[in-house]
């Protein structure tokens, strides 16, 4: 008969805001925030609860260095080991790095990825490498990554890579990787000190005092935000501050729709926790709101379609869009999303291809933003539809952005967009666009908007003047009170 031992483990042992990932079986775990939120405490405690629970767990534990993994991670296996009292099930070896659980035959390695050859040839004592853990992944390149990713393919036994970190530079690659693409194989777990129910007071004092004395170090360590290096066009600062108050969407979803081959009809909001449409405000029917969308095209294939729908008078942005897809599904998009927006003004970015545009009037969408635009062989001026963004109109409508962000910071409502923006620096050119191959295509969708929207008409309600009112009331003192300019009633 086989000998089972039954151990229970109290679930008061652990972090209520993470036990939802105890049994989470994705290819990659991300759990990134502030300091002290109780990341890799959680991940050691995940650990142990799978290694006695799996009939197969054998997990490589990797940092950038083999001395910091010891001083870190494997010192943590140890305490939280004897803190659970398993000391006799597991077998500690302090010159191998090694942790065996004695139950099963799993074992926990710990290695620096500048310890190459231990890496290359590790092996365990029964059954395949499972588990990866990067902590402090920030620390590691791409490329290392990349190689522990290779090495932890193949078929057999579910794998899975946990990754930790403070969110340090919002350049980093692994925000690139894991979080400007959305994928289902990808969980990801945001958290701060106030996760963390295990955490005593001063070590909350000192995180909150970095708000007066490193504006930095509060952004990544306190609040766990994406950390922005440098001098940025965008005011960081108040984008930042944003951040801390913007609204979820109401909605997350896209359009579906009947298309005849010719109009489109019978569209349909569906809600789709990964669907590429956020809305912030639903339209506003009662009320004589208008809006308007700016839509940037993604070019050479790396990039975004983007769209952004604004409140036309107050400039608050109460949608937005970003998908790669093909031009003509974009353009149903649009029209859909222009029509649930009371037909509000489009204006599409005409540099790439003018596809989108053409299609969108090919459907019978109406409201497109007209340009003046200069007739090559004949010199006259002609109205063409879409927004062209040259090396004059680019400067100007991010000029514009720029002053908005300053000056208005609360109507950007999407995180993804106040992030993109908090990326953005001016090159050596003095070309303003995001480095290291990073994205502009919400910053270019959100300024065309705001650029169009002086383009959208108001219906004026007509003033009626009725007789019992009189402008001339106050007749004592009249000539020399300015009453402003006079106003023409047509
Ligand atoms: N489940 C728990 N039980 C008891 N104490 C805990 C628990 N989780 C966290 N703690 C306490 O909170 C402290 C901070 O947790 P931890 O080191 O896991 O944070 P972290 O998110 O990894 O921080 P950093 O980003 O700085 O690496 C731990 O040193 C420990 O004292
Ligand atoms: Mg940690």
């Amino acid at each position: 008969m086989k000998n089972e031992i039954n151990i229970s483990i109290s679930k008061k042992v652990f972090n209520k805001a993470f036990i939802h990932l105890l049994e989470c079986i994705k290819r990659y775990l991300i759990l990134y925030g502030g300091a002290g939120s109780g990341k890799s405490y959680f991940i050691c405690e995940r650990y142990l609860y799978k290694l006695l629970k799996n009939k197969t767990c054998n997990l490589l534990v990797v940092r950038k260095t083999g001395k910091s993994n010891r001083d870190s991670t494997y010192a943590l296996f140890k305490q939280i080991i004897s803190k659970w009292k398993l000391n006799k099930y597991f077998k500690i070896n302090e010159s191998d790095l090694r942790i065996k659980c004695l139950l099963n035959g799993n074992e926990i390695v710990f290695a620096g990825l500048d310890d190459v050859e231990k890496l290359k040839s590790i092996t365990f004592s029964k059954g395949e490498l499972t588990d990866v853990w990067i902590e402090e992944a920030s620390e590691i390149l791409e490329s290392d990554f990349n190689q522990l990713d290779v090495r932890l393919r193949g078929k057999g036994t579910q794998k899975q890579i946990v990754i930790s970190f403070n969110p340090i530079d919002i350049n980093h690659w692994l925000k690139k990787r894991f979080f400007d693409i959305k994928s289902d194989n990808v969980e990801v777990m945001h958290s701060t000190y106030l996760n963390n129910d295990f955490l005593d007071d001063d070590y909350k004092e000192l995180l909150e005092s970095y708000k007066n004395t490193d504006p930095y170090y509060y952004d990544v360590y306190c609040l766990g935000n994406w950390g922005v290096l440098g001098k940025t066009v965008f005011d960081a600062k108040k984008l930042q501050e944003r951040l801390q108050n913007i609204p979820k969407p109401l909605k997350i979803g896209y359009f579906s729709y009947d298309y005849d081959g010719i109009k489109i009809s019978d569209i349909k909001w569906v809600n789709d926790k990964n669907g590429y449409i956020n809305i912030y405000q639903v339209p506003n029917v009662p009320k004589i709101t208008k809006y308007c969308i700016g839509c940037d095209t993604a070019g050479d294939g790396s990039d975004y379609f983007t769209a952004h729908v604004l409140n036309a008078e107050t400039g608050e942005q109460v949608a937005t869009l970003k998908q790669q897809f093909d031009a003509d599904q974009y353009a149903k998009q649009i029209y859909c999303l222009g029509m649930y927006y009371k037909e509000a003004l489009v204006g599409i970015e005409a540099n790439f291809d003018s596809f989108p545009i053409m299609e969108l009037q090919r459907l019978g969408y109406t409201n497109q933003y007209v340009r003046e635009a200069v007739d090559t062989y004949t010199g006259k001026t002609e109205k063409r539809f879409g927004f062209k963004t040259t090396s004059l109109t680019r400067p100007t409508i991010i000029s514009k952005l720029i002053e908005i962000v300053r000056e208005h910071t609360e109507v950007i409502n999407d995180r993804d967009t106040i992030e993109e923006l908090l990326t953005i620096v001016r090159n050596e050119k003095g070309r303003i666009e995001a480095p290291d191959g990073g994205h502009d295509d919400q910053m270019m969708g959100l300024a065309i908007a705001h650029h169009i929207r002086e383009q959208v008409v108001f219906d004026t309600e007509p003033i009626e003047v009725h007789s019992q009112y009189r402008f001339n009331i106050e007749k004592i003192n009249e000539t020399n009170n300015d009453y402003g300019e006079e106003i023409v009633i047509v």
